[in-house]
């Protein structure tokens, strides 16, 4: 069980085809049709979705123009007026919908609810109204640092109501990793609770939150809102911080949606890049809507029928697209789980499954990892035949992983459909459509209709046929981030130029090393930039390297991804130490700390090496891909002879 290799890919020839009976009762049903639906996007991107739009969505005001496109920056459906926590929810309360379960929550320690789409809207509705009545207004920003928990989605889906773009801010990260994202949004207000279950353990939000805000931390935040979830102590300010369940009290269940742009901004959502700094991906209302909602519909082949299930947190664009954005607006019934596989109970994914009859069911090889080590007779020991659907994200899966989850838990019957897509493409880009597509394990297949996506190499020419090359798409599509918050020169020089325009048309530059084969399968590789995988989740290298160097000791850091069995890949930091400092066990320990201090659990380095020097160029730059092979305990392969000092490999090498 390890990464993908090239070698391992290439000699996956295994292909898995839906059953006729799953096939025939699927919205795309033969790959003969996805080839149809997708000439006929390819041939008219534009009119494809625009008809789209125009039966999938409510609109308050039809669009004037379907597409305005001033490289690298794209309108949707300009001139439209729309509300997704509409679409989400008010137009299903007029339909048999009304009294159908829309979140199915169940909590860590066993405690659930049940919404349906007439209480969910209710709820929403009261807690716009509380939102107003702390003075937040369309345009104004509210940063949400929740558990898993109802309110999560339903404070989402009240800023989208009234038109305050939310920026979800996940759980696991620090109060300082907070505090940064709370200044570059400048939000006015923040919702959080008390704690959330993690692993049989209260993680302290409230507590977190206080930091962030201590010393005037993020000055234009002015309201506080607490859920009481986990109920210990916690200290509460004043004037500023108010629990959710006071204000709610008596509050009216009526608050009209905000008709709202277009191109009105949704949410901001941080995520890691090649810089220290993480930058707020900027999504937008009408072409996020479409996207979320036909992506989710047509790869999971949504039916009315289905309990669906994404086991990612609200905090990442996974739980924003497809925990609430994308079913909702489908009508489905979205289960959201507050608690995740531990030793007091490695088969709690499984009883859900059993307990809610979860017939699609959506995680990530990390996850499908950890359970394969936890042994089979977890999934065995539970009826888990409701499952007809499995999905995958975040990361390459292992052919290995794939066989398992196909085997033990889609008990060889259900599709497994291997999305790839990122925070800026806001949906699936490169999805198996479960009823259409064969799947070869560890292949994300094809493009999803409407997407235009290509193997090229750094001047933008395609490569041949099981060649690598990067991934790029060639054509805007609905659900594209429109443009890093604050800072559109960033998005431009991040995305679109790393790829020089080719005979004048853009090409958005993912970050990631793919091949095609033969067959036109899209085998994505990983990240070709400084950005690492860990448990799926993202993170920038120079990230953790300015955590690392925030703290007195510390000179100079460098850090690459060790691969790793389970979490794909795991943070490995060489540090170099100020003058007189001597390198210890304490300091690799206060070090660790330190970056989980600054940045969050997921960024704590599984090992430090001290050294006395890094490995750079005669110009300064640090090998990083020297550093990659000391880490992963390889032999230091290709071209060292730009190495400015060599004795600086031969002392790292005699460490290893
Ligand atoms: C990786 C998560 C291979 C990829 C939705 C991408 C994948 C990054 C897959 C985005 C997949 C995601 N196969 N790699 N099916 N899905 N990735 O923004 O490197 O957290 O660039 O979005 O995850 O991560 P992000």
């Amino acid at each position: 069980m390890s990464q993908p290799t090239i070698e391992s890919i290439l000699q996956e020839k295994r292909v898995f085809s839906p059953s006729s009976e799953f096939s025939q009762a699927a919205h795309i049903k033969s790959l003969q049709e996805y080839q149809q639906v997708y000439d006929r996007a390819k041939a008219d991107p534009e009119k494809f979705w625009e008809e789209l739009a125009a039966s999938e969505l409510h609109w308050f005001q039809k669009w004037d123009k379907v597409l305005d496109w001033q490289p690298p920056f794209a309108q949707w459906f300009v001139g439209g007026k729309i509300n997704i926590s509409y679409n989400c929810l008010d137009r299903h309360l007029t339909t048999w919908r009304r009294n159908k379960a829309a979140l199915i929550w169940e909590g860590e320690p066993g405690d659930s609810r049940t919404l349906t789409y007439a209480q969910l809207h209710r709820e929403v509705c009261q807690f716009a109204n509380v939102l107003k009545q702390l003075g937040v207004k369309k345009g104004d920003r509210v940063g949400l640092y929740m558990p898993m928990i109802p309110e999560a989605a339903i404070a989402m889906l009240a800023c989208a109501r009234i038109g305050a773009p939310h920026t979800v801010i996940f759980g696991g990260f620090s109060a300082e990793a907070l505090k940064d994202r709370l200044v570059d949004a400048e939000a006015k207000l923040v919702v959080t609770a008390d704690g959330g279950w993690r692993k049989d353990k209260i993680v302290p939000l409230k507590e977190q939150v206080d930091k962030a805000l201590a010393n005037n931390g993020a000055p234009t935040v002015e309201n506080v809102l607490v859920v009481k979830r986990t109920a210990q102590e916690i200290t509460m300010e004043p004037g500023r911080d108010h629990w959710w369940h006071d204000l709610q009290a008596g509050v009216s269940g009526d608050c009209p949606a905000e008709p709202m742009d277009s191109e009105d901004m949704l949410f901001i959502l941080y995520t890691s890049g090649t810089t220290g700094k993480p930058k707020g991906v900027v999504h937008t209302t009408a072409g996020y809507n479409l996207y979320t909602h036909m992506t989710l519909k047509w790869a999971f082949d949504l039916k009315d029928t289905d309990v669906y299930w994404c086991t990612a947190d609200v905090g990442w664009i996974t739980g924003h697209s497809y925990i609430v954005y994308g079913p909702l607006s489908n009508g489905a019934t979205t289960l959201m789980y507050e608690g995740a596989p531990r030793p007091s109970n490695p088969g709690c994914l499984w009883d859900v499954v059993e307990k809610y009859g979860v017939n699609i069911f959506y995680t990530a090889p990390t996850a499908i990892r950890a359970l394969i080590k936890m042994g089979e007779e977890h999934p065995n020991a539970r009826d888990l035949s409701s499952l007809r659907i499995l999905g995958t994200v975040g990361e390459p899966i292992n052919p290995e992983a794939w066989i398992w989850y196909h085997r033990i838990i889609g008990g060889e019957r259900c599709p497994i459909v291997d999305t790839w897509w990122q925070t800026e493409t806001g949906g699936f880009m490169i999805t198996p459509l479960p009823g259409a597509t064969p799947t070869k394990p560890g292949s994300a297949t094809f493009p999803f209709p409407g997407i235009i996506a290509d193997i090229v190499d750094l001047e933008g020419n395609p490569v041949e046929d099981n060649q690598g090359g990067y991934l790029v798409v060639k054509h805007p599509w609905p659900g594209m981030m429109r443009t890093v918050y604050g800072n559109p020169e960033r998005f431009r020089r991040t995305y679109w130029e790393h790829i020089p325009p080719k005979d004048g048309k853009y090409l958005y530059f993912a970050g990631d090393g793919a091949r095609k084969d033969e067959d036109g399968y899209f085998w994505v590789m990983g990240r070709v930039d400084d950005v690492i995988n860990v448990s799926g989740h993202r993170l920038g290298t120079m990230e953790v390297e300015s955590a690392l160097v925030s703290h007195p000791a510390v000179a100079e850091a460098a850090v690459v991804g060790k691969p790793d069995e389970v979490k794909g890949e795991d943070v490995f930091a060489f540090v170099t130490l100020e003058g007189s400092i001597d390198a210890s066990e304490e300091l690799e320990k206060e070090l660790k700390k330190h970056v989980v201090g600054e940045i969050g659990a997921i960024a704590r380095p599984g090992e430090i090496r001290f050294t006395d020097a890094l490995p750079k160029t005669r110009s300064g730059k640090i090998m990083r891909r020297l550093l990659r092979n000391l880490a992963a305990g390889e032999e230091v392969a290709g071209d060292t002879s730009t190495l400015e000092d060599r004795s600086v490999l031969d002392k790292l090498r005699g460490g290893a």
